[in-house]
């Protein structure tokens, strides 16, 4: 797959997005293993040194757009864009090779509900649709994960599933999961009100 070369570091209003280091990685490691981190996420407790290698092997990898968020130099959240194939038969051009995004994000509990996510979701859907061209970007939560689901919702995301019972919750057992998405050309149409 060829990728176009992504500037980093990206700014944002309020937020610097970082590629990741073994330094930021052990600041995040101060807050990802938190309860009030864990509880939504489908990798709840990670292991340190398994997570800063995984972080760090992103920067070499074309497919996976990942970035520590640093507020006032803080290491306060990561956030991804992960490129994948959407679905196609797989017959002539193979159009749908590497043109859908998976967006992801997580923040230390105690900067949450200040728009951070949504100021740096939005600031991914513009690297994802203006530098790595995809097509679509869509994302998954659990559907108890008010938060996770407002930041898609204001950005503009369609709920495009409500998986009934479809994601195993430790704690709750089977719940609903909701996908949302957007294409390329919904994310343009609200950029130039914006
Ligand atoms: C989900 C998460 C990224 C949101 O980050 P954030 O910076 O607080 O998000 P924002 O402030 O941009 O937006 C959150 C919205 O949800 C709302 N919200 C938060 N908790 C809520 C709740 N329990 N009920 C209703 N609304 C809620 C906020 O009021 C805000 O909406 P508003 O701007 O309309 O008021 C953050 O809480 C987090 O990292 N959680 C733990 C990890 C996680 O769940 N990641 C996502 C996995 S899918």
């Amino acid at each position: 797959m060829t990728t176009p070369d992504i500037a980093w570091p990206r700014r944002t209003e309020r937020l610097e997005l970082r590629l990741p280091t073994a330094e930021s990685l052990d600041e995040v490691m101060v807050w990802r293993n938190d309860p009030d981190v864990t509880r939504w996420l489908i990798r709840t407790v990670v292991e340190p040194e398994a997570f800063r290698s995984a972080w760090l092997a992103s920067v070499a990898d074309p497919t996976d757009h990942a970035a520590v968020v640093h507020l006032d130099g803080t290491a306060i959240g990561i956030a991804s864009v992960e490129v994948r194939d959407g679905l196609g038969q797989r017959e002539g051009d193979e159009p749908w090779h590497g043109v859908e995004g998976s967006l992801g994000y997580t923040f230390a509990p105690a900067y949450a509900g200040k728009g951070l996510a949504t100021e740096v979701a939005s600031a991914l859907l513009d690297l994802a649709f203006d530098e790595l061209g995809l097509l679509r970007v869509t994302a998954g939560c659990f559907a108890a994960n008010t938060a996770s689901w407002r930041v898609m919702e204001k950005l503009g995301m369609r709920r495009e599933q409500h998986g009934v019972r479809d994601s195993w919750h430790a704690e709750l057992g089977w719940i609903d999961g909701y996908t949302y998405g957007i294409l390329a050309e919904e994310w343009a149409a609200r950029s130039f009100g914006r």
